[in-house]
């Protein structure tokens, strides 16, 4: 598979069923984030993989209502930074953009060894800083959720729009919201107003 398939292939899915996650899936998806460009080369992510049945478990209790299809999770990425590890230039703060292109880089890498990689925002992080003892001063950015689609329409944890979306991708703006040539265009200046 190469770069543009596994940018049109990935979706985040949400019916998913298990998968074994090895050691070697790991390194791979790590490397791949390893790899990833950084402000000064100062590489702000840092990474907790939970696959341990307790550790998933326990983590249920941290999801947002509407994120109960998490719960098939055959591991969780707990994306976690802090500000002070990376470049701060003025009103420019790279921390979460230089974490956010190493996760990019790891999905497509999830999707190119056929697996689902979904990023979440719906979860309480103080919650997942309990449950990991993970130190008060880092920012748990995002929780990637991996697991193998399912072939089923619905593996009983997802609600009807879910499994509506998981056979359509939501619709994207047009390409003249998110481009100009040259010159700032006012089209540029709009909010999306869509549904998620
Ligand atoms: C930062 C971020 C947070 C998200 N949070 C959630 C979430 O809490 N629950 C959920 O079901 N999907 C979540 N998503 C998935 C988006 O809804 C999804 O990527 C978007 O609808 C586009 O669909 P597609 O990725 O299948 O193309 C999140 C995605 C991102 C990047």
């Amino acid at each position: 598979m190469d770069v543009k398939e596994a940018i049109e292939k990935r979706r985040a899915y949400r019916c998913l069923e298990k998968v074994e996650i090895t050691d070697d899936l790991i390194n791979e998806l790590v490397r791949a984030a390893q790899l990833s460009p950084s402000c000064f080369n100062n590489q702000p992510w840092r990474f907790i993989f939970v696959k341990s049945n307790e550790k998933l478990e326990q983590m249920k209790q941290a999801m947002n209502k509407g994120n109960e299809w998490t719960y098939a999770a055959s591991m969780i990425i707990v994306v976690i930074t802090k500000k002070e590890f990376d470049c701060i230039i003025k009103d420019r703060e790279y921390y979460l953009f230089d974490t956010g292109l190493a996760v990019s880089a790891m999905i497509l890498r999830a999707t190119e060894l056929n697996l689902v990689a979904h990023p979440i925002a719906g979860y309480s992080p103080e919650k997942v800083k309990e449950i990991l003892q993970i130190p008060q001063d880092f920012n748990v950015i995002t929780l990637i959720i991996v697991g193998k689609k399912s072939e089923k329409e619905n593996n009983g944890l997802l609600n009807d729009y879910q499994v509506a979306i998981e056979k359509q991708r939501p619709e994207r703006i047009t390409v003249e919201h998110i481009y100009s040539m040259d010159v700032f265009n006012e089209r540029l200046n709009q909010k999306v107003e869509h549904k998620k």
